[in-house]
């Protein structure tokens, strides 16, 4: 038996009505726990917290609420761009098209490409791969607004998500990944991930990645750091998150957002700063935490891209571009391409 039929089999199939399903793998990932994790990122003289532990469901709230921040720019411009592609997209799909998404949306972004699919004869299949169940809830938001949509959520990575999808069907995919996301990853292991969804892909799907870009360091580093202090809020609530889940004792007035433009690398990079000489003890990990006044905790990178860039992390990993849409003002980019 071949390894990717295999795979498929290696899913259980969840019918909850005759317009959304989903599939989640058998056996459940052998991943290093939250407490593990913790306690090897914190136990070393660079201390880190992995970028994908904000989003609890506090975490996810408050990045909701940085999306609609006035110096968030990202996500309005992405929308802006999405509405701007409204006709232009459509010539290069076809009523044969589905669309999968990495990560579930219910947001306007998701809702705007839906509404090119929709205008389209024939069925109308959205694909949301994401790691949390979350995908049920925003599944079920999704359908109550798309009279002909049918949902198939594939609850795994993305890449495992992916290469499911390989051998379902001969359904051509429309992929989604959005926001920047792709930003947080480490050049190299951008580059391998890039490299496994176009191994993935079927000779005929498309791909749609928003990229953010290069821009005055001032509007980065307001839009990481904004007045109202939701950002701020957003990275201290990591540490919540190990008080109430690991047993620790951070105290969040000891700590405080830090978030600053490295001009060479390209990327905002976000710190929680400790204000002054303390040991935390985080008992699930089995940690002594002592972090020395000034000392930073890491917790993210998001990495901003020129666009001569874009064209080569892309083609590089195999990718032909088909087209690159920018808002007015150069902010934020959309690429579509192909396998080549
Ligand atoms: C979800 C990773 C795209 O990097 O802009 C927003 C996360 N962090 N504000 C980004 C984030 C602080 C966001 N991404």
């Amino acid at each position: 038996m071949s390894n990717t039929l295999q795979k498929n089999l290696d899913y259980k199939k969840f019918v909850i009505d005759s317009k959304l399903q989903y599939f989640k793998p058998h056996a459940t990932k052998i991943e290093k726990t939250f407490s593990e994790e913790i306690s090897s990122s914190l136990n070393r003289d660079l201390k880190f917290i992995s970028p994908k532990f904000f989003y609890d469901k506090k975490g996810s709230d408050l990045f909701e609420k940085i999306c609609s921040l006035p110096e968030y720019y990202p996500t309005r411009t992405e929308i802006s761009i999405l509405k701007k592609i409204q006709d232009e997209l459509p010539s290069y799909i076809d009523k044969n098209f589905r669309l999968v998404e990495l990560g579930s949306g219910t947001s306007v972004k998701t809702r705007l490409i839906l509404d090119i699919f929709a205008k389209l004869e024939g069925t109308l299949e959205y694909f949301p791969i994401d790691i949390s169940e979350i995908l049920t809830e925003s599944s079920e938001q999704l359908l109550q607004n798309y009279s002909r949509l049918h949902i198939t959520g594939i609850i795994d990575t993305y890449e495992g998500g992916l290469e499911f999808l390989k051998t379902y069907d001969d359904k051509k995919n429309l992929i989604l990944f959005l926001g920047s996301s792709f930003g947080n990853f480490f050049p190299n292991d951008g580059y391998e991930f890039l490299k496994k969804i176009n191994f993935t892909m079927k000779p005929d799907d498309l791909f749609l990645i928003g990229l953010d870009l290069v821009k005055d360091r001032q509007i980065l580093e307001l839009a990481y750091d904004d007045s109202q202090g939701v950002t701020a809020e957003f990275n201290l609530n990591v540490l919540s998150r190990i008080n109430d889940e690991l047993d620790a004792d951070f105290n969040l007035k000891n700590f405080t957002h830090h978030a600053i433009y490295n001009e060479e690398d390209q990327r905002i990079e976000m710190y929680l700063k400790s204000l002054v000489n303390q040991s935390v003890v985080i008992s699930k990990s089995n940690l002594l935490l002592n972090l020395k006044k000034n000392e930073l905790i890491h917790t993210e990178h998001s990495h901003k891209y020129r666009l001569p860039q874009i064209n080569e992390i892309l083609t590089s990993a195999g990718f032909e571009i088909k087209h690159t849409w920018l808002d007015d003002n150069k902010h934020f980019s959309l690429t579509l391409v192909s396998k080549n």
